[in-house]
Formats: C-alpha cells, structure tokens, sequence
C-alpha cells in the first residue's frame, strides 16, 4: 500500500485530544494561544473579497452603525451576496464585516487546515467561513447551535464570550441577523494571528476587530431532532407498501363511537417504532444524510498532486462484514474497508491497491466528479 493515512496533529497546543473531547467538546470554551506559531493567512483581504462578488459563493456584508451610548444600541444591516463590485467604495472606514462561507472548498490551502481537524468526524465538519472585518467590525452578540474554532488569521480580533443562551433567549425585533438583546461578559481575550478559540454550541459570543482582521471559523454541523425526524420519515416512507397499514381485527367494544382506545394509540406507537426500529435503514439512511453536500460543488483550484476526495465532497463510511458502506455526498455503495478509510482521509489514492471492484467504484467516483483526479 502506498497509502499513509494523516497523523494525528492537531492544534490544540500541548493538550491531547482525549482530553479535550472530554472534558471541552461541547461544554466548555478553549483558548489555545499559538494553536498554529507563526500563522500566516492563506488568502488576503482581496481574495475574499473578490469571492462576495462570486454568484455561486454564499457571502454577507455586515455594516454596524454603532451608538456612541449604548454598545447593545446599534443599527445592524446585512446584505447577501452577490455583491456589486462597487460596494467596497462606499464603505465607512470602520465597522462593517464580510463574511464568506465553505472557503475551503474554494482554496486548496485553507482546505488544508482542516487536516488539523480530523480527530473530529467528517461528517460532524460543515464548512470554514472567512471573516475580514475593518476596525469595529463584527457580528454582534450571538450564540451558535453549533461548535466552532475561531482562528485568528490576521490582525487582532476583541473576543468576548457570555452567557449559555437557547431558542427561548431574547433577539433584537429591528434586525434579521440574530443578534442578542443581553450579553453577560463571563470572558475576553484579544487574539492574535495563530491564535484560537473554541467554542461549544449555544455559548453567547461576540468579537469585534482591533484593526483589519481576518477570521476563520471551522464550523460544525448537527441536525436538529426536527429534521432527523422529518427527513428519515420521508426516506423510509418512499419503500412502504400501500397495503401497510393500521388494523383493527377483534377492537374492543366501545359505547360511544367517538372513543379512541388506548390500545388504538398503543398500535399506533408500536408501527411507528417497528419502523423506527429498522438499524440497517436507519444506518443507510444516517449515513447518506449526513454526507449530503449543502452546497453545489464549486469551480474549485484543487491541488494537482493526485488521485483524492474532491474538497467539496463529504465522505464517511461504516464498517460492515463484507469491508465497509461508504457515503459520498448523500450516496452509497460497497467497497473495501481500506478503500473507505483511504478515502475518508483525503489520502491520494493508488488504484492498483485495491480490487477490482473497488477500482470500478473508483472509475464511478471520478466520473461523478467526487475525487479530483490530477494524475501526472
Ligand atoms: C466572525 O468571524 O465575525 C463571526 C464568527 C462567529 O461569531 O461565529
Ligand atoms: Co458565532
């Protein structure tokens, strides 16, 4: 084999990452001075820039009229992207902030960060969001319902962290952005390039820029029960008979024929959970899910250096008797469990290492456009 799968580096400074999954991973913040020494941002101001004026790009401008009494006072504006290549001319000197989303399926190099990330789940991994905001700027007190690291890329960022907040905590009524109407200070810190800061889902935050600042955010993803729910109902009801269906032979007798027995509901929760109960659909379908990408693939630069995931693709696999499931981008199909895991780890890729059929997969895979394939 001449595959090497990825080493476990990562950046959290000296602490291993057992212990940080146990005892920070969606509980507590983390400040990890120097998580990258000697960081220099990959792409500049103009980049990302250039990016926000990209159809297929998601981006926002935040523009922030501060009140000089009231710092929880502001006016808020935000405008989606597309933006009109003149709208950085009117631009006041302080206080506004572009944001653009899943910049590492855009730039090979910011990509390549996330190889510091892979001691979490890929399919956990939604996206890195670049943020380059003027002196002042940011997105004003707000909580996530997801985790992310907060790395400093350039110039220095004001981070404050404050209260637990949730779907009930008060937003600001005058704006679309969701934006607190509290903020209780439980920390701050001022970050500077390769600097880093996580922070656990639902946990109040709020950065402002010191100068002009750029900030990476490496989010995660998790569906609410909602759409677990919704969406694995409707996958599993597109396979069920017609003639599946609630029955009532020997119902027991009822003076009024408005009455709903209780066995009636209890019938009714055993079909639901008989097929809520189904592992193996759950799992196909699990994995499918949580492999489907957001975003349409971008006109992405990829790296030249072989046979591997495409940047934009979502892969993850569950080992079986056989070798593996592997998922791609909400598909699924058999292969070796080497294979999987190759290919889960963004590893190039030699196809005389694997069988036969494991190299058809590969063929279908390149065809689909989910490896990237710059074989010299
Ligand atoms: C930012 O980079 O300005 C915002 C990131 C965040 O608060 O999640
Ligand atoms: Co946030």
């Amino acid at each position: 084999m001449t595959n090497t799968l990825p080493t476990t580096l990562t950046h959290l400074g000296t602490m291993p990452v057992a212990e940080f999954i146990r005892d920070y991973w969606q509980q507590k913040p983390l400040l990890i001075r120097q998580a990258f020494p000697d960081f220099q941002t990959p792409i500049s101001a103009e980049e990302i820039a250039g990016l926000a004026l990209e159809e297929e790009v998601e981006s926002r401008l935040v523009v922030e009229e501060p009140d000089p009494n009231n710092p929880m006072a502001s006016a808020w504006r935000m405008e989606h992207g597309p933006l009109d290549d003149n709208v950085f001319d009117g631009l006041p000197a302080s206080h506004w902030t572009l944001l653009i989303q899943a910049v590492d399926q855009i730039f090979p190099t910011v990509h390549k960060l996330l190889n510091r990330f892979r001691f979490i789940p890929n399919w956990r991994l939604d996206d890195v969001m670049v943020s380059y905001a003027a002196a002042g700027g940011g997105v004003g007190p707000h909580f996530d319902y997801y985790d992310v690291f907060l790395l400093q890329a350039e110039g220095r960022r004001h981070w404050r962290l404050g209260q637990m907040a949730n779907a009930t905590s008060p937003l600001r009524d005058d704006t679309d952005m969701k934006i607190l109407t509290e903020f209780e200070t439980s920390a701050d810190w001022v970050l500077e390039p390769g600097d880093m800061l996580y922070i656990p889902p639902n946990l109040a935050h709020w950065g402002v820029a010191l100068d002009n600042c750029m900030t990476f955010s490496i989010g995660f993803r998790a569906p609410s029960h909602s759409d677990l729910l919704l969406e694995f109902s409707q996958a599993i009801s597109e396979d069920l008979a017609a003639d599946a269906r609630f029955t009532d032979p020997g119902f027991p007798p009822q003076d009024n024929p408005g009455l709903i027995h209780a066995s009636a509901i209890d019938q009714a929760a055993e079909i639901l959970r008989s097929l809520l109960d189904d592992k193996a659909k759950l799992a196909e379908w699990f994995g499918r899910y949580m492999t489907e990408p957001k975003r349409l693939a971008p006109t992405a630069d990829e790296p030249s250096d072989g046979l591997r995931l495409a940047a934009y693709s979502r892969a993850a696999y569950i080992p079986t008797e056989q070798g593996a499931q592997l998922f791609i981008n909400g598909e699924s199909a058999e292969c070796s469990l080497a294979l999987a895991q190759a290919i889960c780890s963004y590893v190039a890729l030699e196809p005389s290492d694997y069988s036969l059929d494991d190299q058809a997969l590969l063929e279908e895979a390149i065809a689909e456009g989910w490896l990237t394939d710059e074989r010299g």
